[in-house]
């Protein structure tokens, strides 16, 4: 089952917002015309991707604490420190509505 955290037009292009989907911290990114999903808390340690910068030619999300960069559609680290994956999320723009299924996760968590 998905839900629906925002309009597509809420999200600010090339940025990350925390939502907290069904009780899981999810960063959604808005690339473009696409969306992403990945859990919010760095693997590392207890920390906000949402709050880090979006590099969007690799399409990853910097965590803001020590720099590892996970990528947004495998939810891998890309850089160090962090070594284990985030969990990534279903993401889709339905009717100008975003939607996550928290359910359908991969990764890890
Ligand atoms: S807390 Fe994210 S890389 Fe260390």
């Amino acid at each position: 089952m998905s839900t629906i955290v925002c309009t597509f037009d809420e999200l600010a292009p090339n940025s990350a917002t925390r939502f907290v989907v069904n009780g899981s911290p999810v960063a959604v990114v808005r690339l473009g015309d696409d969306v992403y999903a990945i859990g919010d808390t760095c693997s590392h340690a207890e920390v906000s991707l949402s709050e880090g910068e979006v590099w969007t030619d690799e399409k990853s999300l910097e965590c803001w604490k020590h720099g590892s960069r996970f990528d947004l559609v495998t939810g891998e680290p890309i850089t160090l420190p962090a070594t284990q994956p985030v969990p990534v999320f279903v993401a889709r723009v339905v009717n100008g509505n975003v939607e996550i299924d928290v359910e359908l996760a991969g990764g890890v968590k």
